[in-house]
């Protein structure tokens, strides 16, 4: 009797809790999953397509990178319209039907909201450059030059060499942290709030279940323009290293996000806010909660996943810090993305599970990247004439850009791996599509897709995993990674062998196997880079 009002109060808090604190969000980059029209670029009709799969797959949320109207200079993260959707994607009507053929099926979706700036095409900057009295002006960050043809200070852009862009027509330089066409917006200003809150509630409106914050933690510079520090050294850019204090989570971020959760609250449904926050250290994340708990659900983590090296030392602590440091909030664990390789090539190709095992056997809200659950790799452009990121353009060869971590999902071996059928799909499909793809990891049980749907039903199904506390263990000086997930009534255990010998752990109590990648892990016994996931009786 007991045991089963355990059970019932277990199943009672999963019930209550709120759906992004354990889900599963997976990211979509709209120009490489589906294209449903033979453009070559993938499209919102085709991700509807797709939706039976994602249903399978077992995933909570979709974050769409944008889709809104923009040049494309960046790939939609240049927008010049925040209220409608480019037509290279669809039209609202499509948008509409993927929200609601995804809630039908239980899945929510996500905008990326980009606040920090703007398309240089959008009518707000096209006004704002018009004239130094125009009302917009003060929208983006104008000021006069040093001197004659230098710069107002030496702050450079992300992507490459000063972060200030000279306009004739009116003879100032406005900022930009990342390209010259996306000028930053001029957060200082109130009615730049008041915009892009508008654009906001435009979304929420039409039901989407939340945001990703692009930039968020770049809003803001220091009023009084002063240099960085330079570091010494150059980047991949060929410009002097520099700090980022006067351009980088500033304190007045916190302002903004306050205020953008209380707009957020005032809709049904426990709408989340997700924070693309590349920071430096846990102290740092853990604000972006907000003091009383009152700015992002969830700032993404990104000490974790990109540890980028097999080293079990690494992983408990930094998983420890992430538990610990965050107040009782959710951590969201982030191993890939559209900004940087996938985690197959920066990690041990053997690694694969172990990657999707720390992702979603851990207690952290898991954000995942479309193709990884089929192990995509990287594909790289060999020749700086095929690039189509910027990026890579401008810091060929040393930064060769970001088009090998986006290129079409691998569907099946037909031609373009399923993707389009298009002569000339805007990214080339990769020829490990032949072997790596969906409709082959389908049919095979013992598949890397396989092994994500397990984890991710085990997520759902089991209430230790589903809500468990997360305990590390420490087997640092065998390189084993093992963890604990625990509620009152039940307990499992998970082992991660990270080195490439067998190795024997010393484990109190008798193990049930639920699920394991060797069929000759035992828990205490592991085969090189074994996973075992196993109820501790
Ligand atoms: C972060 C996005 O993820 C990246 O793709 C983009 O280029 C920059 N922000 C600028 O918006």
């Amino acid at each position: 009797m007991i045991r089963i009002a355990l059970v019932l109060s277990l199943f009672a808090r999963v019930a209550s809790a709120q759906w992004w604190q354990h889900a599963v969000v997976y990211e979509i980059y709209p120009r490489s999953f589906q294209d449903s029209n033979g453009d070559g670029i993938g499209d919102l009709k085709g991700i509807t397509s797709r939706l039976d799969y994602l249903h399978d797959l077992g995933i909570d949320a979709i974050w769409l990178t944008p889709i809104y109207p923009s040049p494309q200079v960046d790939f939609g993260y240049d927008i010049s319209n925040y209220e409608a959707i480019d037509p290279q994607y669809g039209t609202l009507a499509d948008f509409d039907t993927l929200v609601h053929e995804a809630r039908k099926r239980g899945i929510r979706i996500l905008m990326d909201m980009v606040m920090n700036h703007t398309s240089d095409q959008h009518p707000w900057f096209i006004e704002s450059r018009s004239s130094r009295t125009n009302p917009k002006r003060d929208w983006y960050v104008w000021r006069d030059g040093k001197a004659p043809g230098q710069p107002p200070n030496n702050w450079l852009a992300l992507f490459g060499h000063s972060a200030w862009q000279y306009d004739s027509g009116t003879g100032q330089y406005y900022y930009h942290k990342f390209y010259p066409q996306q000028p930053d917006l001029n957060w200082r200003n109130p009615a730049v709030e008041r915009a892009m809150f508008r654009a906001v509630r435009f979304w929420l409106d039409r039901g989407v279940a939340g945001f990703r914050l692009d930039a968020i933690t770049n809003l803001f510079e220091d009023p009084q323009l002063r240099d960085e520090r330079v570091l010494g050294g150059t980047n991949a850019y060929g410009d002097p290293n520099e700090d980022d204090a006067r351009t980088d989570n500033l304190p007045e971020v916190h302002d903004v996000l306050r205020s953008l959760r209380m707009v957020i609250n005032t809709y049904p449904g426990d709408r989340v806010l997700i924070g693309e926050t590349y920071l430096h250290g846990p102290e740092d994340l853990n604000k972006m909660y907000g003091r009383n708990n009152d700015e992002l659900q969830l700032p993404m983590d990104m000490q974790v996943g990109l540890i980028d090296t097999l080293d079990a030392t690494a992983y408990r602590r930094r998983i420890t810090e992430a538990e610990t440091m965050v107040r009782g909030n959710m951590p969201l664990f982030v191993f890939n993305n559209h900004d940087i390789h996938r985690s197959w090539d920066r990690y041990h190709p053997a690694a694969a599970r172990i990657v999707a095992t720390i992702l979603l056997a851990t207690r952290a809200t898991a954000q995942m990247y479309y193709g990884e659950e089929i192990g995509m790799t990287t594909t790289t452009p060999t020749r700086k004439e095929d690039v189509r990121d910027p990026i890579g353009v401008i810091g060929w060869p040393r930064e060769k850009g970001r088009d090998g971590e986006r290129t079409p999902m691998q569907w099946d071996a037909t031609a373009n791996a399923g993707f389009s059928t298009s002569a000339s799909p805007w990214l080339p499909v990769p020829s490990s599509s032949d072997s790596v793809n969906v409709a082959r990891e389908q049919a095979n049980p013992g598949s890397l897709l396989s092994w994500y749907k397990r984890l991710i039903a085990l997520r759902r199904t089991d209430p230790a995993m589903a809500r468990g506390d997360n305990a590390m263990l420490d087997y640092d000086s065998l390189n084993v990674l093992v963890w604990l997930r625990k509620t009152p009534g039940r307990t499992v255990v998970v082992a991660c062998n990270l080195s490439a010998q067998p190795k024997t752990i010393v484990l109190r109590g008798a193990l049930r196997p639920i699920l394991r990648s060797d069929s000759a892990a035992t828990g205490r016994s592991l085969p090189p880079y074994a996973v075992y996931i196993g109820a501790v009786e």
